[in-house]
């Protein structure tokens, strides 16, 4: 792996609330594509998650569940590396590192600290304010030496947090060195950002109050079918990609995706037919791309060693990249 030539794949995913459609066709697709195509690593982001407080028991079986989710939906351990955060001990030593050069003033503005932290700002944790500097160390651990851009497949509400990695990579490399290559996102066109079904100005998100939001990939088809039935489209009965209505919009990009299809298929598909076609069809898609998941997922899951062998070979496989990239940032800094 070392010598291959060209760009590394970085992305992770927080172990909290349940996986859903946006976290799969905003992130997961693309990682189960870009897999064959470059060096690639994927982490279950533990140390993010106790960003916000978890009850240990639950953080370390949501931790197995996600683990298991990926390579339910194709995530292959003999091409890519996947492993657990806090197994690989570079994370937070390089984060410390990257903390010491970005600044208050930076991190202030970061918009998802300002989303999770709401009015309790005195109360969230220093950890929820660092949480993109530890990001940063994520992806530019994985540079590889010499260094090499890093890709990274995410949805479109991870923007601003691969801004600060670049520019800290940038900042580094200006003041000590290049150690680091350059983060860059991969963001695709559509289904970045996959919108609630209730709320379709929010995007989908895992933590949620209304389950009638979200669709999880553990859901059975009949909630598929009652929360897709239940979703909310807006006035008129055209099924159309119509920006102005975000509900239908939303349930037509996830319609797009699952399809393959093109936007004048689809459009000619329902011409004459109304919501009810539409919802209905769309609820039998989706069931039939989660049904193999799932029951790849519950294989998985009945073999427990099998999935901590997975999770360990990837730690040590982690490692090894990781702790190239931290001796060189260290020693760029007169550490060690
Ligand atoms: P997380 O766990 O919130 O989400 C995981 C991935 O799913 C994407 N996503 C969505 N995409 C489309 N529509 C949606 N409604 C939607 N909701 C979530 C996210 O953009 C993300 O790609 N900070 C990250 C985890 C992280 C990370 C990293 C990512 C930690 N270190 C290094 C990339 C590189 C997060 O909270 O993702």
């Amino acid at each position: 792996m070392e010598s291959q030539p060209g760009p590394r794949v970085l992305s992770g995913i927080m172990p909290t609330g349940s996986l859903h459609l946006g976290n799969y066709l905003g992130a997961i697709v693309h990682w189960v594509d870009l897999q064959h195509r470059y060096p690639s690593f994927f982490c279950v982001v533990d140390l993010h998650a106790i960003t916000t407080p978890q009850k240990p028991t639950e953080l370390h079986e949501k931790t197995r569940e996600v683990a298991g989710l990926l390579l339910a939906a194709g995530i292959d351990p003999s091409v890519a590396t996947i492993f657990v955060q806090s197994h690989v001990p570079a994370h937070a030593e390089l984060a410390w590192m990257l903390d010491c050069i970005a600044s208050m003033g930076r991190l202030e503005r970061m918009t998802q600290f300002k989303e999770k932290a709401g009015r309790e700002r005195e109360a969230a944790s220093v950890g929820l304010f660092a949480y993109p500097v530890l990001q940063s160390a994520d992806i530019l651990l994985y540079s590889g030496r010499p260094p090499r851009p890093v890709l990274v497949p995410v949805g479109a509400d991870q923007r601003q947090h691969l801004e600060l990695a670049r520019d800290l990579a940038a900042r580094f490399n200006h003041r000590f060195g290049v150690v680091f290559g350059e983060p860059e996102p991969v963001i695709s066109e559509a289904g970045a950002r996959i919108m609630g079904l209730q709320n379709p100005t929010k995007k989908m998100s895992k933590s949620g109050k209304n389950p009638y939001d979200t669709i999880r990939l553990l859901d059975s088809p009949d909630d598929v079918r009652r929360k897709i039935a239940r979703a909310v489209t807006g006035p008129g009965r055209e099924v159309r990609f119509d920006e102005t209505q975000p509900g239908l919009y939303n349930l037509l990009t996830i319609y797009q995706l699952l399809s393959g299809e093109s936007r004048s298929d689809i459009e000619s598909h329902f011409q004459g037919k109304g919501y009810a076609d539409l919802k209905r069809e769309l609820a039998e898609l989706i069931i039939a791309r989660l049904r193999p998941l799932q029951e790849r997922y519950q294989e998985i899951r009945r073999d427990r060693a099998a999935l901590e062998g997975v999770l360990a070979e990837g730690c040590q496989r982690a490692r090894v990249e990781a702790d190239v990239v931290l001796q060189a940032a260290k020693s760029a800094m007169g550490l060690g």
